[in-house]
């Protein structure tokens, strides 16, 4: 079978981010027949449209890479009960120029880790919302929402909780199966 490429995209530009670690389990825990990339948000300029036709080399880069993924794995942090900048401004960079959005028709994963009780899930459902724009085809179950992330990462940022692990494989799992079905439906 071909292998998938799933590009991974951070919620976070901190060292050592509980989001950014989400990815890193998720790239050891991905199916044989997929590859996940981890893409870099930092050094992104906050989105202007004067500037989408025109945008620096970072973006571009993770606009390309975006595009020629198969599926989408977004990890999230909460900021003030929804998506941090830095990810919406990723997500924003990555939609434009309009008509050439990285993001269009794509099948997307996504995980959130916090510090707090609800593990990020207000900031699932916001981009949730985002995505019917976006015309994305989120992952429904099961979902990946990490709650109390100090407990659940070593002191090198590895995901140790082993039911946090069986929730990224199993959302991987639905989400390379899904990529799938959506690649031999055209
Ligand atoms: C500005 C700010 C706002 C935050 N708001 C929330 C929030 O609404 N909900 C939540 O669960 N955690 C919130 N937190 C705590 C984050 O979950 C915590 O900082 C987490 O480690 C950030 O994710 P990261 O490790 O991927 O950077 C907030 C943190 C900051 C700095």
């Amino acid at each position: 079978m071909d292998e998938l490429t799933i590009f991974g995209v951070p919620g976070s530009l901190r060292q050592n981010a509980y989001s950014t670690s989400l990815l890193e389990a998720a790239r050891e825990l991905a199916p044989k027949d997929a590859r996940i990339e981890i893409g870099d948000i930092r050094g992104f300029p906050v989105f202007n449209q004067d500037d989408e036709n025109d945008a620096p080399a970072p973006v571009r880069k993770f606009q390309e890479a975006a595009r020629a993924a198969d599926a989408i794995l977004f990890a999230l942090n909460e900021h003030n009960y929804g998506l941090s900048a830095a990810e919406k401004n990723a997500i924003d960079w990555g939609s434009r120029p309009y008509g050439q959005s990285a993001w269009d028709g794509k099948p997307a994963g996504l995980m959130s880790a916090s510090v707090g009780m609800l593990g990020g899930a207000r900031a699932q459902y916001e981009l949730r919302q985002s995505m019917v724009f976006l015309n994305m085809f989120p992952i429904n179950r099961p979902e990946v929402i990490v709650t109390f992330a100090p407990q659940k990462f070593d002191a090198h940022g590895r995901l140790t909780d082993e039911t946090a692990r069986k929730m990224i494989t199993g959302h991987l799992s639905e989400l390379v199966r899904f990529t799938r079905v959506l690649k031999h439906s055209h």
